[in-house]
């Protein structure tokens, strides 16, 4: 959060809400960073997974259904949604190339015209302006909302985009 401990333990301490759930967790004791850091380890480990229903069938001991099928097709076929470039799923589960892309959220004609220069912020590179990183898609109905600036509540949100941008796409 950018914060040094001295600051970050300050405001949690000012929090209602944020004392009355250590309290519950921890009991009477006062909030400190070893208490905060414990709190957001805890809260990382429910993060975790490791033996989806996808990495299960990329080990052959689990079989997609027809639909689970035809949603693996449509992501990895580049007559269809394409997505494979980006997210690639065919070799492990975690669904990224892991690279730096431009997915087309922001419909402008200069590239000093982002809100956000993201990749380029850190490269100085005018070209990796309004490019981010190629998020995983482990988990990703648990994690919205979605985007760098969270703009899509939904997943349904984030394919209606998608939908237009490939539509766009397509026609030009
Ligand atoms: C040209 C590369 C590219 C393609 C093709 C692409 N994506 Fe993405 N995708 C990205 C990037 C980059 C982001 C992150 C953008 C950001 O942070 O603002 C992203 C974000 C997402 C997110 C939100 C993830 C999150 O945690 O916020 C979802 C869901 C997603 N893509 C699904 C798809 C699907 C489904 C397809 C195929 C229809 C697809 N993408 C095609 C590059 C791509």
């Amino acid at each position: 959060m950018n914060l040094d401990w001295k600051s970050a333990t300050k405001r949690i301490n000012k929090s209602s809400f944020y004392r009355e759930q250590f309290r519950l967790v921890f009991g009477d004791i006062e909030i400190d960073s070893v208490l905060i850091a414990k709190a957001i380890a805890q809260f990382e480990r429910t993060l975790i997974s490791c033996n989806s229903k996808f990495d299960r069938v990329l080990r052959k001991e689990d079989k997609l259904t027809p639909e689970e099928f035809r949603g693996y097709e449509i992501m990895n076929d580049q007559s269809m949604a394409d997505c494979l470039h980006c997210h690639s799923t065919d070799a492990n589960a975690l669904g990224t190339s892991l690279k730096f892309s431009n997915n087309g959220l922001d419909e402008i004609n200069d590239e000093l015209l982002f809100t956000d220069f993201g990749f380029g912020t850190t490269t100085g590179n005018k070209s990796d302006y309004g490019k981010f990183k190629i998020p995983s898609l482990r988990n990703i109905a648990l994690t919205a909302p979605y985007m760098h600036d969270g703009r899509f509540k939904t997943l349904r949100e984030v394919i209606d985009f998608l939908q237009q941008w490939f539509a766009f796409q397509s026609n030009h």
